[in-house]
């Protein structure tokens, strides 16, 4: 299981409000504890901070809010000498308007990296075509310098790369060399399907119009680039991974990512993250990606309920707290590599953020409200925390769950343990059970090891099976085929 850090909300350690990167290494002993394999943290690379860290202005140095090398290679040293893993966010789309790339391309028409990014002229002084960008507007902006106009598939200060010109492809992927001979990894590609662009830059038909790039723009050119970038991965001694965000609508879709297995090695599967509280869409979008992955043996799933960009899953489904623990349980026993949200193990409800104090472009503030990790009043934080707490926080801080054997971060580190030590769920098949109306059901099998799982979305208890040949193998209670109202269980043979 890989644990995803948004770096500014998980522990401030230097008194200015924002986590950084001691605060991180500060916390190894809660993610040990948990059972996690490995963290992915989200950009702390040098950056202006227009979307957060994902307008790096400077690949290869540590922005100061975080801290510095020294101590991200201490970060380094202490996570892998406890056996985690550690994943960085590569943002390979585009840079920073600050960047020296851009500021060299915006200088003048002549300039050497001029065609680094997309300049063209407009049509009758509007922009070059209809696309939109992701936070609202066109995806072109006007620059005076130079009389013409730039792609922006995100904000203004995010002007898109061009993946076409060979010298960005060399310095992006020495972007990665410098970081891989570092020691690290494997990185998280962030919106990496955007990199391949159809040359002609057509205006997009139709309804599609209307709406931004990111989650419709699939263009044949981004896997030879993508095999590009798995061989720079691939030049590299011991297991490193990249795992990619590709926001395309279906799960088949998502398969050509993973090429003959030399293009990404994980791709980030949305489709339970865009699903209501509702039994039977689960099952129906389980079942349909893992038909789609499985037409190639390279495609290993990747599950997500939370991140950065999405309200926190329970407050998705209404604020239950049982629900939570029934999605825990879901997500750690599907086949493939969960990603946990820092914070799903508290059971966190997103922040209710006032307008006044929200600062993201996305309004995507909520789900990034700070960790609380003890019950004093800061519950650990040096400073004022940047964004306001979320709910419930004098009773979800990490201390006070960690005491609480029934808590939700002990059913996460149940979950877990339960994880490591069968083979059915690490790394078994999955099949769909039939069910009662209302409950999720499925059986892992590995060989001879085999798990069960039933999830029932529905408040009324329902009787899923007696014949008395499982037994409860995450929980203490005798299984006797009745499951309570949202609530889960983990079976395994009897005897
Ligand atoms: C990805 C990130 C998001 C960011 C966007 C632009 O979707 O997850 O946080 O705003 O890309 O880099």
């Amino acid at each position: 299981m890989l644990y995803q850090i948004y770096p500014r909300s998980f522990l401030d350690s230097d008194g200015d409000g924002v986590g950084d990167l001691e605060g991180v290494r500060a916390r190894l002993d809660h993610l040990r504890w948990l059972g996690v394999d490995g963290v992915w943290l989200s950009p702390i690379y040098r950056s202006p901070m227009a979307d957060f860290g994902y307008d790096v202005s400077d690949h290869c140095a540590i922005d100061p809010v975080f801290g510095d090398m020294e101590d991200f290679d201490r970060l380094l040293g202490e996570a892998h000498a406890g056996g985690l893993r550690v994943l960085l966010d590569w943002v390979p789309n585009h840079t920073s308007d600050r960047h020296p790339w851009f500021v060299e391309s915006r200088s003048s028409r002549e300039a050497a990296k001029r065609d680094w990014y997309f300049w063209r002229d407009g049509r009758d002084g509007k922009p070059p075509n209809n696309w939109r960008a992701a936070f609202g507007g066109r995806a072109w902006t006007w620059d005076d310098a130079t009389d013409q106009w730039y792609l922006h598939l995100f904000l203004p200060e995010q002007p898109d790369l061009n993946w076409a010109h060979p010298g960005v492809v060399e310095s992006m992927h020495g972007v990665l060399r410098f970081w891989l001979d570092r020691g690290v990894d494997g990185f998280r590609a962030d919106v990496v399907h955007l990199i391949g662009k159809d040359p002609t830059l057509p205006d997009q038909p139709g309804a599609l119009a209307e709406i931004d790039l990111v989650g419709v723009q699939d263009h044949p050119s981004a896997h030879p680039l993508l095999r590009g970038i798995r061989s720079v991965l691939d030049s590299y001694a011991g297991d490193r991974v990249m795992v990619g965000e590709v926001n395309l609508g279906t799960p088949a879709q998502l398969v050509p990512y993973y090429g003959a297995g030399d293009e990404l090695h994980m791709v980030f599967n949305f489709s339970l993250l865009w699903a209501s509280w509702d039994a039977s869409q689960w099952a129906q979008r389980i079942a349909e990606s893992e038909a789609a992955l499985a037409s190639s043996h390279d495609a290993w799933p990747v599950w997500v309920l939370s991140n950065h960009d999405t309200p926190r899953h329970r407050t998705r489904y209404g604020g239950d707290a049982g629900r939570a623990r029934v999605a825990a349980t879901v997500l750690l026993t599907l086949r493939g590599t969960p990603f946990l949200y820092a914070g799903e193990e508290l059971g966190l409800l997103d922040a209710d953020v006032p307008e006044a104090a929200r600062v993201d472009p996305g309004r995507r503030d909520g789900c990034r409200a700070p960790i609380p990790w003890d019950d004093t009043a800061g519950h650990g934080w040096r400073g004022e925390p940047w964004l306001p707490w979320p709910p419930e926080v004098d009773e979800r801080d990490a201390a006070s769950l960690r005491a609480d054997e029934g808590s939700i971060l002990h059913l996460y580190r149940r979950l877990l343990a339960a994880r490591r030590r069968s083979a059915a769920l690490h790394a078994g098949t999955w099949k769909l059970l039939d069910a009662p109306a209302g409950v999720l059901a499925y059986e892992r099998e590995a060989g001879s090891d085999k798990r069960q799982v039933w999830a029932n979305f529905g408040e009324e208890p329902v009787l899923c099976r007696a014949d008395g040949q499982w037994v409860v193998d995450v929980g203490s209670r005798e299984w006797d085929g009745r499951l309570g109202g949202t609530d889960a269980v983990v079976l395994r043979p009897a005897g």
